[in-house]
């Protein structure tokens, strides 16, 4: 296991101004020219957060009372009105949504409900992932009751069999797209279809990209973006051994330190490859787990300790095969914060450190912006119809004090 090297390595804090504007720029008109895609994970289970229905649901107690659905709608929305602003047309940012047989129908109720977050309902299609069964320890199948088999999501790897089989892929290159951004649902802070990204992406020639943070202590729970036998590959939090997480640069720094954020940049002529040649060669991870059963008698129970495996494959295992990998490193207070935990005092990861991480960045905005706040714990949340990243708050909050919360709406 290596680190990766310098060369397919970059990072918004050591870019300059200029690039930056640069990698957006170029974004920015692939997105107009419709050629990009959202591909979102949103098939998980929500075990860790508790809630029995999508994650992408949940409120985590904004000003606004928005889901994360909403947030990641607006920002879509807001994109495409940057698009249109800069180059006089935007041919569309189409919103492919990957649920699970748990998450399929509530999500597309809940979409229909919020008439589709002001999008265009046919630019945004929902498919289903695979399950797969989950195993006692010596290799039999678990029965959830006595006339259904135990199954779960294929994992977020299983998203290349479902573009393959639900015909999303086709879909795709009917459309013309050529770039794809696909996601995580969680992160409250995800940049959405993010121009920077996939313009950076472009420039290095990428078929493939992985978006880090830097990993803030060793047993973060955070897979890492590395070299293993000369292939790049995620190494999971849940497979590294303490000894290597620990592993220190010789500045004291963390030496496997690009921590995954589940965001990723392909081609379609990447993702296509992989449909047709590699799927079926991803490796499936397992993970001992507290599975429902029912016993010989035809009792159902629920276990207290792990009483079998789930297998899950990995969206990152395509790593090894692509030609060109690029790693972009951001800021994790500008773009990650994810939800995975239920609220617990002092706790990580959980609806309160996603509300606050969202919040901060906003008063940063509006700092940046020219405004000020008379006193630090004053709250801001600003529409993601009105900014995507910051720009364009100077008519709102320039040269202003602000005494009170601030919330700022849009009239769309
Ligand atoms: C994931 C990453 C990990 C990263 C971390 C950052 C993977 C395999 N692992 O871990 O490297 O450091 O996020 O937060 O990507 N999902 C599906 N279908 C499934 C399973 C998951 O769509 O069958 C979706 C979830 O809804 C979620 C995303 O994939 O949007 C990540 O899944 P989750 O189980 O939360 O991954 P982590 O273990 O947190």
């Amino acid at each position: 296991m290596k680190p990766i090297p310098s060369e397919i390595f970059g990072s918004t804090r050591t870019s300059s101004e200029k690039h930056l504007e640069e990698y957006n720029n170029s974004g920015l008109k692939q997105i107009s020219d419709g050629k990009v895609g959202v591909l979102l994970m949103a098939g998980g289970q929500g075990t860790r957060l508790g809630v029995n229905y999508p994650k992408g649901m949940y409120n985590v107690g904004l000003p606004s009372q928005k889901s994360l659905f909403c947030i990641q709608g607006e920002r879509i929305k807001r994109l495409i009105n940057l698009a249109q602003q800069k180059y006089g047309h935007c041919y569309g940012l189409p919103w492919f949504i990957m649920t699970s047989e748990h998450t399929m129908e509530p999500t597309e109720e809940y979409f229909r409900s919020k008439n589709y977050f002001g999008l265009k309902k046919e630019d945004i299609i929902f498919f289903e992932q695979y399950m797969l069964p989950a195993f006692t320890f010596d290799g039999k199948i678990i029965m959830e009751n006595k006339y259904k088999i135990s199954k779960s999501p294929d994992g977020n790897g299983g998203l290349y069999k479902a573009l393959r089989d639900r015909n999303i892929l086709n879909e795709i290159k009917k459309r013309g797209i050529l770039y794809l951004h696909a996601h995580s649902v969680d992160n409250i802070l995800v940049k959405v279809a993010d121009p920077i990204f996939i313009g950076y992406c472009i420039s290095k020639n990428a078929d493939c990209g992985a978006k880090v943070v830097e990993k803030a202590y060793p047993s973060e729970p955070l897979g890492v973006v590395c070299e293993v036998d000369g292939k790049f590959q995620v190494v999971e939090y849940s497979e590294i051994t303490s000894n290597t997480a620990e592993k220190k640069n010789f500045d004291g720094s963390l030496l496997y330190s690009s921590g995954n954020i589940c965001n990723h940049f392909f081609t379609t002529k990447f993702l296509d490859e992989i449909v047709s040649k590699y799927q079926d060669k991803l490796k499936l991870h397992i993970a001992k787990k507290k599975i429902p059963y029912v016993n010989s008698k035809g009792y159902e129970c629920k276990p207290t300790e792990p009483n079998g495996i789930k297998m899950e494959k990995f969206i990152f295992d395509v790593f090894e095969f692509c030609t060109n990998l690029a790693v972009w490193e951001v800021n994790r207070d500008e773009e990650f914060s994810a939800l995975k935990n239920a609220y617990a005092p002092g706790g990580k990861d959980n609806p309160c450190t996603s509300r606050l991480d969202l919040l901060n960045l906003h008063k940063k905005f509006v700092v940046k912006a020219g405004g000020k706040f008379i006193n630090d714990s004053l709250i801001c949340e600003i529409s993601p119809l009105i900014t995507y990243a910051g720009e364009g708050l100077e008519p709102y909050v320039k040269n202003k004090i602000f005494c009170t919360n601030l919330e700022l709406k849009s009239e769309q």
